[in-house]
């Protein structure tokens, strides 16, 4: 029976400060952690025993899924003191899975497409391994992948940056979308207790063997490495959600919203439960507000992520801004990001009275956790 292994336990650097309290996986995508989402998305398939290769803040994701009946699934986790790499972490996972093939996921990627004809895609290739992946235009920022037309075999897996495109132009390529279906073979390729790569150490010697096959993904597909890319796939998936259901659905609700007086909505906006938004305020498009928040009167949200249990006062203005959990923004604030440069709230923070934070042209403003910000600063 097909098993599935879904890796998170790396450090999720780049989407620091909001790591520091969050492990990547649980970040919510439309207020679902991502890794639920794709949990629910292998039992689509009937895949029910699920390993989460943990690691960095392990207990916080044993403590979220524990064993994984909420969700009608199996769970077990795998014991990783450090990080050991993307295939150093499925190898601690090997005992149990190595009876049958299984699907390998990246836990930090948002998407939607049936698992169950990438099965019948690999039974068919016979291969060792069959690799998602999709043709962007610009594959600099990504492992591309060299495919044979006719077969769809993987003639090269190259990881980011080893890729020279003809006469040093872009042309679009098929990139690796980090799902693989995997046959147990691939766990002779990993040396034990030892920190190896999947990206680097394994597939390209597999696609030098000619045993992996590409498959070209349907559907939304953003991983959520970065804040900017946090952001757009939250949009992407609200937007997505939102074409699965009738046409006169604008914005998607939660329970018991309080609204008091005239709110103007633009959509879309996605709204959890227990949230109370006071007069005269004006939310939307593309934004994703959490569980428990309130919302003071005169206030104006864009293109912005609020966690759960936000406290945003009266008179404050937001754009392009990930707000986490727990935060108070007090009155009359305003945050503003620029472009795909954010302005970015940790767990925590207060922003006092009056303080506006504008993000710099040419990068993400960040304030750390538990920070309270008493003073304006960034780009003003
Ligand atoms: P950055 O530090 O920002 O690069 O993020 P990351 O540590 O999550 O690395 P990356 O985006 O390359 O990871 C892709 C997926 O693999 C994520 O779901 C990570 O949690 C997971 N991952 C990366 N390295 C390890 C590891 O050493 N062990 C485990 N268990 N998972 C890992």
């Amino acid at each position: 029976m097909t098993k599935g292994i879904i890796i998170s336990g790396g450090w999720g650097t780049r989407l620091r400060p909001l790591t520091c309290t969050i492990p990547k996986s649980l970040i919510p995508i439309g207020n679902k952690p991502v890794l639920e989402r794709q949990i629910l998305l292998l039992k689509s398939a009937g895949v029910t025993d699920i390993t989460l290769a943990v690691s960095v803040m392990a207990e916080v994701l044993k403590n979220y899924f524990k064993d994984g009946k909420d969700l009608g699934v199996n769970i077990r986790y795998t014991d990783e003191k450090n990080p050991m790499g993307t295939a150093g972490a499925i190898k601690l996972a090997e005992d149990h899975i190595q009876d049958d093939n299984f699907f390998m996921l990246n836990g930090d990627v948002i998407l939607n497409f049936d698992f169950k004809q990438m099965l019948k895609a690999h039974e068919k290739s016979k291969g060792m391994g069959l690799i998602s992946g999709r043709t962007v235009e610009d594959p600099s920022r990504y492992g591309v992948l060299i495919v044979e037309e006719t077969s769809n075999k993987i003639i090269k897996f190259l990881e980011k940056d080893e890729y020279n495109p003809p006469e040093g132009n872009y042309n679009p390529m098929p990139v690796n979308a980090g799902v693989y279906l995997l046959e147990p073979d691939v766990f002779d390729y990993i040396e034990t207790g030892k920190k190896v790569s999947i990206e680097k150490d394994v597939f390209p010697k597999l696609a030098s063997e000619g045993v992996l096959y590409y498959y070209p993904i349907s559907g939304i597909w953003k991983d959520i490495g970065k804040p900017e890319e946090l952001l757009e796939g939250n949009i992407l998936l609200m937007k997505d959600i939102l074409r699965g259901l009738e046409s006169s659905t604008k914005n998607l609700i939660g329970d018991n919203l309080d609204v008091e007086g005239k709110v103007i909505f633009h959509p879309p906006v996605t709204i959890g439960e227990n949230v109370t938004i006071r007069s005269n305020c004006e939310i939307g498009p593309n934004v994703i507000i959490g569980n428990n928040v309130y919302i003071g009167e005169n206030t104006k949200i864009t293109e912005t992520l609020i966690y759960n249990d936000a406290y945003i006062s009266k008179d404050v203005n937001i754009d392009k801004t990930i707000v986490s959990d727990n935060c108070l923004i007090q009155d009359g604030v305003e945050l503003k990001g620029k472009d795909r440069n954010l302005v970015i709230l940790a767990s925590y923070v207060e922003v006092s009275k009056n303080v506006c934070l504008n993000a710099p042209s040419n990068s993400s403003l960040t304030i750390c956790h538990h920070e309270t910000v008493r003073q304006d600063f960034g780009d003003i």
